[in-house]
């Protein structure tokens, strides 16, 4: 299983907290719901989600353990408003009864988006909301291009044939999985959200933890990573510009009938 450097996780400034923030700002709470934070992390917008809903109660559901580990120290002050739970999303221990569920960078982890929709709508009582935002369409295609090619030259061989971990759908395939699943009043869309370093050292930092991880395993030295990186950020394939993440996000909001 993946799994994440939760603590370095924590401390990297990510364009995604802030893209997680305005999805939440556009979810009208009333203060007093169950929410689901979905694939929680570290718990940054968990903590953001509990001060909106002061009455209200967060079930914040993670499959990492150094994430939930992570979590629980940076959460322990809301004890009352947040209850922590290591789980799969697509087996979820809990009954019919979330009111809003909340993800942020988390679904195109997912393999299954039927399984995981029909899941989340499982466990939302009828009428209940699904706010989400994540990795969708040529989301980071450029960036595997260029990984692609350089792969194919001799010095760095290691990192030939790699299958990557991520699943990132189209808007319509997105579409027809929510309805499949049940959901109604379906709003969906796909935002370019590129991202641009200002040297090759905060590039190759933020490239290497957040995004490569799960596929630079097999490098056998730093040396080659770093060349490898450098190379990664200042190459362009197709005349993509140097030290640009190429994010694209899908954003949805649909309800559970009632
Ligand atoms: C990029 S992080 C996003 C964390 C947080 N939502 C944020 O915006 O900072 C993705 C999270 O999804 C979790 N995750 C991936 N697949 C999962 C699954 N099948 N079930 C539960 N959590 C999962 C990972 O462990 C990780 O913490």
């Amino acid at each position: 299983m993946i799994d994440w450097d939760a603590k370095e996780y924590g401390r990297l400034n990510r364009p995604h907290l802030n893209w997680g923030q305005s999805v939440l700002s556009q979810i009208d709470f009333r203060g007093n719901e169950l929410v689901l934070d979905a694939g929680c992390g570290v718990g940054n917008l968990t903590i953001n989600i509990a001060s909106q809903i002061p009455n209200g109660h967060i079930i914040a559901v993670d499959k990492s353990k150094s994430m939930i580990t992570e979590a629980s120290s940076k959460t322990s002050h809301l004890r009352t408003q947040i209850s922590l739970l290591r789980a799969d999303l697509l087996y979820i221990p809990i009954q019919e009864c979330v009111d809003t569920i909340f993800s942020n960078a988390t679904f195109h982890w997912i393999h299954d988006h039927f399984q995981l929709f029909s899941e989340m709508y499982r466990i939302l009582r009828p009428g209940g909301t699904i706010s989400a935002q994540f990795g969708g369409g040529p989301n980071i295609k450029s960036l595997i291009n260029r990984f692609c090619q350089l792969s194919k030259e001799p010095e760095f061989e290691y990192l030939a044939e790699q299958s990557f971990p991520w699943n990132f759908r189209s808007i319509e395939e997105t579409k027809s999985c929510l309805i499949r699943a049940g959901f109604i009043e379906i709003q969906i869309s796909l935002v370019e959200a590129p991202v641009v370093f200002p040297d090759v050292s905060s590039y190759s930092h933020f490239v290497e933890k957040i995004i490569l991880f799960p596929v630079l395993g097999n490098v056998p030295d730093d040396e080659t990573q770093r060349a490898f990186l450098t190379r990664l950020g200042t190459e362009s394939l197709n005349g993509e510009k140097p030290l640009t993440v190429d994010y694209w996000r899908i954003n949805i909001l649909a309800r559970k009938p009632k």
